[in-house]
C-alpha cells in the first residue's frame, strides 16, 4: 500500500529514474519540481543530500521568501523503496497563489499513472493539510487537464469558477 512520506535520501535511485521519466513525458509539460532540483542533485549523492535537506527546509515559515515562495510541505508518494509522486502542500495562500498554483500541487510518475495514486495521494494529504490549519484546500487545474479535474473532483472538490484556462476548485479537508 503505497504511502506519503518525508523526501528522503533512501529513495535517491527511484528519484531520478521517476525526473528521467517526467523529462521524457510527452502527455504533460515538464512539472516545476523537477526543474527545480538542483542540477548537481542529479548526478552527485551529496548534492541530492543537500536537495533533500532544502526541500524539508521549504517546511518552516521563515523559508519564506521575497519572490512569493510560501512555507511548503512536499511528500512523496512511495511504495516498496519506489517513489510513485510527489505532491505539495503551500501553508498559505498569497494573491498570485489564489489565481495559479493554490494549496495543493501533485504529480504522478508517467510509469504509475492510471492505476488511481493521484487519487489516493490527494485524499491521503488532505488531513494532513487539514493539521496545517487549512481548513478547505484551493485546487487548481487546467480546463483540458480532465484527469487532475477527477481527481480533485472524487476528492469532494467544489467547483468555484474559472481563471483563464484554469479551474478552480475548494476541496474540504475533513
Ligand atoms: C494528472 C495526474 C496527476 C493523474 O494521475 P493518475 O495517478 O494517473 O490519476 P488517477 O489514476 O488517480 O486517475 C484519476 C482519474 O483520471 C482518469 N485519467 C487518468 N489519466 C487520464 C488521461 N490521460 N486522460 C483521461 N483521463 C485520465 C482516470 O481514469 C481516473 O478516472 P476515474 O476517477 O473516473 O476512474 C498525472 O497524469 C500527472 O502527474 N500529470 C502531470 C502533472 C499534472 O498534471 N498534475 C496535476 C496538476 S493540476
Amino acid at each position: 500500500m503505497p504511502e506519503l512520506i518525508d523526501p528522503t535520501t533512501r529513495l535517491r535511485t527511484s528519484f531520478l529514474a521517476a525526473v528521467t521519466e517526467f523529462r521524457a513525458d510527452r502527455d504533460y509539460p515538464v512539472p516545476w519540481f523537477v526543474t527545480n532540483v538542483d542540477s548537481q542533485a542529479l548526478t552527485d549523492a551529496t548534492a541530492f543530500t543537500a536537495y533533500v535537506a532544502r526541500v524539508l527546509s521549504e517546511r518552516d515559515e521563515a523559508a519564506v521568501r521575497a519572490d512569493g515562495f510560501v512555507a511548503m510541505t512536499t511528500l512523496w508518494w512511495a511504495e516498496d523503496g519506489q517513489m510513485l509522486g510527489r505532491l505539495a502542500i503551500r501553508h498559505r495562500l498569497t494573491p498570485a497563489l489564489e489565481r495559479v498554483g493554490g494549496h495543493i500541487g501533485y504529480d504522478v510518475r508517467p510509469s504509475a499513472r492510471r492505476q488511481g495514486h493521484a487519487t489516493a495521494m490527494l485524499a491521503a494529504a488532505l488531513p494532513i493539510a487539514g493539521s496545517l490549519g487549512i481548513a478547505q484546500a484551493l485546487l487548481m487545474c487546467d480546463e483540458a487537464n480532465t484527469a487532475s479535474q477527477r481527481v480533485i473532483e472524487a476528492n469532494g472538490g467544489r467547483f468555484i469558477d474559472m481563471v483563464g484556462h484554469k479551474r478552480r476548485y475548494w476541496v474540504p479537508t475533513s
